[in-house]
Formats: structure tokens, C-alpha cells, sequence
């Protein structure tokens, strides 16, 4: 505990000593095979390839020879065929339509060129004793950095160390805590108005990537592996994501009541809590999709049990909510009850699918049913086995799964596995010193792909609290343990923009604030956040004060109800948009510098945000706040509660009281918006409003399916184009043939 004490100042000699890093030379030699550079250096080995005119690969192991693996985040990665190699007395070049890039032999550094310009420049590659490699590459001191996954603290990373360790961290969230539960090596450094160029550290060890040590540079490490490095150069933000989600994978469309209002606590203890949970939303008239089961549902803690005196008829309560439109999503963690007596404990025991150390003995940690033993998720064989354990759930009628403790986290003072447990890819072994980051990325595979399996051509729900860059194929992220804090609600908005940009378009914060007490006010001004994020989950923990709608006051209750009616007539939007995800990477929830992207005045703004390109959101986050100053970017917008036009390229101070969340529509956009509903599993019907652009056109799109199946990839599904002209004329454009719910001459015009 005296870490926690001034002792954990005591005098040191101011310093230190820097670390000691050795350069990996020059170029020795190298091959050309057609497609991919392959060169030793004074020190170990590398290779480089282009994966398009955008794109190139190029990682350096100093201590063996490099490997073309890459971890599981990577879909796509193949060299062009048809560039060109040629050579100088001093460097390299490979050149790819309007890509070059040149490598220098003397000191190895790589500088790639789009359209003649500079846009990236890799000025040198090092390592330490303790074999930890580490990159270097240049960057102006004040260009921003965004995206490297969920991270405390704001929007621009410039200027911080940001370490990737996943991590179990209940408390505290703060800048200081930097390494949390996902680990996303990817870093987007947006130059205004110039190029946007995406780095992805394609390693699993613990990485950093430091924008504070040095001016003018960046030096990315990883504590073990080559630097593996995936450079993406792209036009803009949206450019450069979308490149990156060409590798990694984009968001699959989710079902659509995941979409909608979830309920959660940790836990609602009996089937009797739940019936009240349920009974109490149909009572005040709240809509909800959803209910979660926290760990008490289970026999003592044991994933694929129900606790028998609690949970005596899980299956009828489950058919019974479902019969009533709601969802109910049960929690599995990964730790696995050691009890010989237990089916589960015993087939991961014979069938070898528990993690172990070298010599073959399971490795056991502490975590909620006490002692436990851990799935290598990282062998097929295991992902199936679990997969296929969740017809336990599914045959119930559940649709989707909760994934928590998965970093993995264990009760001891690492607050992990141990280091040299090791993992098998399928043939490959390797340590968790390795794996560590990749664990939660593999179980989430496990889950969505056994869910999908188990109930064929429906669309599964998953959520994890652990992963790594490409987690957004398999999951939604939620970003665990935060607080009934302010300070957490007005966190939650960065951190959520930065998952967007690495990649995870399905992201949310537990509304009202998991641990610690809530408060009326907090609560509503969450929901009112909540509503306009992509996953919107009201959760709390055990002995904190209950923060349901209803828990406070009818007042908080009638306020928080509304929102949740609102984001309801705007899943129609909200649907439309992670279509748009799916198919470009491009999130949900986007920072202002994105869709304005040489705009510098918004290159800090942590606490606006826009759903997608036209929708921006400026939420009060202090108790007591009903001013605040909001930045409104170049052109008109409108107040979405009073229509009251706006002009941009300035700020102005907005009122909203505690009934209102700051809401603002650009003008120019037609937005599709919902009737009223209970919930997603009813048909909702879609009315237009179109907020005026003077005498151009506004537009608007809407993407309609069945909501849950697969058909859509076969191509049932309406998309509709809408544009309206200033003399009201409506022009729109179908694509597919899917019965669309559209009421087309229903439509609202606000402005002149
Ligand atoms: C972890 C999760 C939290 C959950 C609790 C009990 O703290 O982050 O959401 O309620 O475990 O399962």
C-alpha cells in the first residue's frame, strides 16, 4: 500500500539513465522475388511489399529471420503484383502507381512518396537487450494523433505515451490509466487539410507508441517480435480508415435490437428481479430491447449453469421475455470453474483445450468462481468446443452473449495469466507474454462464430470488454468499469470517437455509470448522451444506487423515457449508418475533424461529436450546466428542438436545460427518423425531415432489411437515395427490392 503514500516520491537522481538502443544498421543485402523486398541488415533481417497504391508492409525482426505472419487482426493482406524495383548506388525503390518508396542503405530508413510528396518517413529502426524493437518516424510537433483504441484522457493523443497492455482496470479511469482492456496499435496522424497517414503496429507483445519523448518524432516499440508495420497513406481520416479496415475488417451490420435500449446490472439476481425489470418498463411505457444477466445467474459462478434456486426456470423466463420483444443477453467469462465435478471443467481437462505451461500442466488463476482454468482460444479446435457450448443459451432463445474478464483478467498481482503459460495457433506455439492481447480477440471469434453456427442465418450480438485491432469483425466494445462520474460521461465521448477511428464503429460506455452512486441529474444527462452513441447500455454495479429509469423520481423518470423514445426515431438513422460502416469502415460516431478535416479549429474538440456526417451532438456534461459553448463547423445548421438556424465557422453559447441535449442538423441533409416504438421487434414506420439549404438540394439516405438475418447479403434490403430541391420537387433512387417501411410524402421541412 505504500505506493499509494508519498513514499512513492522518494528522491531518486532525476533521469535516469536513457535506454540503451542499438541501431539495426545498414542494408546488407537484398532480394526482389517479383512482389516483396526481402533484405538482411547489420543487425537481423526485413522485408517490404506494397498491398495497393495506398498501403505498404514493412517490419524488421533484428534477432531472426523476419516472418510474413501477421496476427489474427489482418484479413487482407497480399502484395501487388506489378510493382516495379530498381536500385542506386545508395538506395532502394519500389513504385506502385502513384506510391514510391524509397529505402536507404546506408542507415536503414524507408520514405514513402504519394503523388511526388512526402507522406510518411520511417528514420530509423533500433532495438534493446532485453530485445524490444522500436521505429521511429517523423511527424511535425503539433500534428494531432487520433484512434490507438480505447484510451482515458482526450481526442488528440499528440503529446502522450501510450503503452497496449490489456488490462482489468476497476479503478481508477483516468489519464493517467493508460493501458485498459483493448489494446488497438493503431495510430491515425492527421496532417489538416494535407494527408492523413495510418500506422498499425501489427504486434501482440505490449507496444507504446510515444508522441511525448521526442520533438518532431514518434517512436512506436514493441517489447519483443519484429516491428511489424502496416503504413496507410491516406487523402484524409476517412481515407486512412477506411484502408485500415481493408485489413483489418469492418463492423458487420448488427441485429437491429442490439441497436435499441439495453438494461443491465450487476446483477439482477433472480428470475423474479428480472419479471420486475421487465414488468416495469411495460408498466411506464419505456421502450427496451434488452435485459443482461450479470454472473449471478449462474450455479456458483460456472459459465453454461444457471443457478437452480435463483434461476429455476431460466428457459421459460427467457421464452417469455422474447415473447414480449425483449432480448435477453447473458454474461460468459472465460475462466472456467476447476471442479472435477463440473461437464465443462472436465471435457477442457481430457480434451486438452485448457491453456498450460510448457511441460503440459493447466495453468489456474482465481477469478469469480475461484480457482480456474483458462480455454486456449487460440486453437480452432477450442473456439469450436466453446462455440458449440453456447447451445446451451441458444437454445433458449438467447441471441446474444456478454464476454467479460477476457484480457484475461486474474486475481493476483499481475492481474493476468502468467507469462510463460503458452498458446498453440494451431501448431504455432506461442508465450502469453505474446498472446496476452490476442486473448480476448480469439474468444470473441469463438463466440461470434459458434453463436452464428448455432442459429442459422441470424445475425449474433457480441460484446467484449478485451481486444485487439480487427475485434470489431466479431464484437460490439463496451469500455468496462467506468463511474458515476462526470468526469466519465465526458470521457466516454473521446474515447468512443478514438474506438470509431481504430476500427470499432460498435462502441458505447455503461450509461449512468457503472461503479460509484448515480445521481438523477447524471443520469439523465447520460441517457441523453447514450441516445446518440452506438451502444447504448444502461449498467451498475452491486450495492451502488439503482439507476433504472424509474429508480429516482417520476421527474428523472419522464426526462430519461424521452430519450430513450428519441434514440428510437433515430435507429432508422443509426441503421443507415452502420450499414455505411460496414461496407466503407467509415463509424457511427464521428470526431468534427473528420468530416472536416482542415478545419484546425476542431482538432481538439473532445466534447462534440457528430452521428454520422450530419448530426452533431454537444452534450452538457457538468452538473448544473445549461450553457455551454459549442463549435459549429463551416456552413448552416439547425437546432434539432426549436429549428432555429444557425450559422457555422463560429461559436455560439448554447442553452439547453435539462430536458434537452444540444442536437443540431446540418442544412442541406434529409434525415429519416422513426415513429415511436416499444422496441425494434416492432414495425416502425419512417418519415423524412428535411432542414433547408437555401436553393440547393438536401439529401438523405435510408437503409432498410428484416433487421436480423443475413438476407440482406443476398441482397433484401432498400437502400433509398432521396433528394429534394428548394422548389420541392422529391426525386428518389431504390436499390433492392426490400419492403421498405418509408412514408415518403410524410415529409417536414424545416427553414426557409
Ligand atoms: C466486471 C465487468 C462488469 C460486470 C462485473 C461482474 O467488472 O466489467 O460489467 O458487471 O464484472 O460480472
Amino acid at each position: 500500500m505504500l505506493e499509494h503514500t508519498s513514499y512513492a516520491i522518494l528522491p531518486s537522481e532525476e533521469g535516469g539513465t536513457e535506454e540503451q538502443v542499438h541501431e539495426v544498421g545498414a542494408v546488407e543485402s537484398v532480394k526482389w522475388n517479383g512482389k516483396v523486398v526481402e533484405g538482411t541488415l547489420t543487425e537481423g533481417t526485413f522485408f517490404l511489399y506494397l498491398l495497393n497504391d495506398q498501403i505498404l508492409r514493412f517490419s524488421v525482426h533484428p534477432f531472426e529471420k523476419v516472418s510474413a505472419d501477421s496476427t489474427l487482426a489482418v484479413v487482407e493482406d497480399e502484395p501487388v503484383k506489378d510493382a516495379d524495383f530498381s536500385e542506386s548506388d545508395a538506395e532502394f525503390f519500389l513504385t506502385y502507381k502513384n506510391l514510391q518508396v524509397t529505402i536507404k542503405k546506408k542507415r536503414l530508413s524507408i520514405t514513402a512518396q504519394r503523388n511526388g510528396k512526402t507522406a510518411f518517413q520511417i528514420s530509423g529502426v533500433s532495438f534493446n537487450k532485453d530485445k524490444k524493437v522500436f521505429g521511429t518516424f517523423e511527424k511535425d510537433a503539433k500534428t494531432p494523433v487520433y484512434g490507438l483504441g480505447e484510451k482515458s484522457g482526450f481526442l488528440n493523443k499528440n503529446g502522450e505515451k501510450i503503452t497496449n497492455w490489456n488490462t482489468d482496470v476497476f479503478t481508477p479511469h483516468n489519464k493517467d490509466t493508460v493501458e485498459l482492456y483493448q489494446s488497438i496499435p493503431f495510430a491515425l496522424i492527421h496532417d489538416p487539410g494535407e494527408t492523413t497517414t495510418g500506422v498499425f503496429l501489427d504486434n501482440s507483445h505490449r507496444t507504446g507508441f510515444d508522441m511525448q519523448t521526442f520533438k518532431d518524432r514518434v517512436r512506436i516499440s514493441a517489447e519483443g517480435g519484429p516491428l511489424n508495420t502496416y503504413i496507410i497513406l491516406g487523402e484524409d481520416i476517412k481515407d486512412t480508415i477506411r484502408g485500415y479496415t481493408t485489413i483489418t475488417g469492418t463492423t458487420p451490420l448488427p441485429p437491429q435490437w442490439s441497436l435499441g435500449y439495453h438494461q443491465s446490472r450487476y446483477s439482477y439476481r433472480s428470475e423474479d428481479e428480472v419479471r420486475e425489470v421487465a414488468a416495469a418498463f411495460e408498466k411506464y411505457e419505456i421502450p427496451l430491447d434488452c435485459i443482461y444477466l450479470d454472473i449471478h445467474y449462474m450455479n456458483d459462478y460456472r459459465v453454461f449453469t444457471f443457478d437452480k434456486d435463483r434461476f429455476p426456470n431460466a428457459d421459460n423466463l427467457i421464452k417469455e421475455l422474447n415473447e414480449r420483444g425483449i432480448d435477453v443477453v447473458p454474461i460468459v467469462d472465460p475462466g472456467v470453474k476447476k471442479d472435477v465435478e463440473y461437464p465443462v471443467y472436465r471435457e477442457g481437462v481430457s480434451e486438452k483445450f485448457f491453456s498450460t505451461y510448457i511441460d503440459g500442466s493447466i495453468y489456474c488463476g482465481a477469478v469469480w468462481p475461484g480457482i480456474s482454468a483458462f480455454p486456449d482460444f487460440f486453437q480452432s479446435r477450442v473456439q469450436k468446443w466453446w462455440g458449440h457450448l453456447h447451445g446451451f443459451y441458444t437454445e433458449k432463445g438467447v441471441r446474444g452473449i456478454w464476454n467479460d474478464m477476457n484480457e484475461p483478467s486474474v486475481f493476483n498481482e499481475s492481474k493476468t495469466m502468467d507469462l510463460d503459460v503458452m498458446h498453440n495457433q494451431d501448431g504455432k506455439l506461442i508465450s502469453h507474454r505474446e498472446g496476452h492481447n490476442l486473448y480476448g480477440l480469439y474468444m470473441s471469434k469463438a463466440t461470434f462464430e459458434g453463436l452464428k453456427e448455432l442459429i442459422p442465418n441470424t445475425r449474433p450480438f457480441s460484446l467484449t470488454r478485451a481486444g485487439y485491432a480487427g475485434v470489431q469483425r466479431y464484437s460490439a466494445v463496451w469500455t468496462g468499469d467506468n463511474r458515476s462520474h462526470w468526469e466519465h460521461l465526458e470521457m466516454s465521448l473521446p474515447m468512443i470517437m478514438n474506438l470509431g477511428m481504430s476500427g470499432v464503429a460498435f462502441s458505447g460506455a455503461d450509461v449512468g455509470g457503472f461503479a460509484s452512486d448515480c445521481t438523477p441529474e447524471l443520469l439523465v444527462r447520460w441517457t441523453q448522451v447514450g441516445a446518440f452513441l452506438p451502444y447504448f447500455r444502461n449498467h451498475s454495479v452491486q450495492d451502488s444506487i439503482y439507476q433504472e429509469p424509474w429508480a429516482f423520481n417520476e421527474e428523472t423518470m419522464r426526462i430519461v423515457k424521452k430519450f430513450i423514445q428519441l434514440r428510437y426515431q433515430f435507429i432508422p438513422y443509426l441503421y443507415t449508418l452502420f450499414h455505411e460502416a460496414e461496407k466503407s469502415g467509415v463509424p457511427v460516431v464521428r470526431p468534427l475533424i473528420m468530416e472536416y478535416p482542415e478545419d484546425k479549429e476542431a482538432i481538439d474538440i473532445s466534447d462534440q461529436f457528430l452521428l454520422g456526417r450530419d448530426v452533431m451532438v454537444a452534450p452538457m456534461l457538468r452538473p448544473g450546466q445549461t450553457h455551454r459553448s459549442v463549435y459549429f463547423p463551416e456552413g448552416t445548421w439547425f437546432d434539432w428542438w426549436s429549428g432555429e438556424e444557425i450559422d457555422g465557422d463560429k461559436y455560439h453559447l448554447v442553452y439547453a436545460d435539462l430536458e434537452t441535449i444540444p442536437v443540431f442538423v446540418k442544412a442541406g441533409t434529409v434525415l429519416p427518423v422513426g415513429d415511436e416504438v416499444r422496441n425494434t421487434k416492432e414495425q416502425q414506420r419512417v418519415r423524412l425531415i428535411a432542414f433547408s439549404n437555401g436553393d440547393r438540394d438536401m439529401r438523405g439516405q435510408l437503409y432498410e432489411d428484416d433487421h436480423v438475418t443475413y438476407n440482406y447479403q443476398k441482397g433484401e434490403y432498400v437502400l433509398t437515395d432521396v433528394v429534394l430541391s428548394s422548389y420541392g420537387e422529391m426525386k428518389t433512387n431504390k436499390q433492392g427490392d426490400f419492403e421498405s417501411n418509408l412514408v415518403v410524402s410524410d415529409i417536414k421541412i424545416i427553414g426557409k
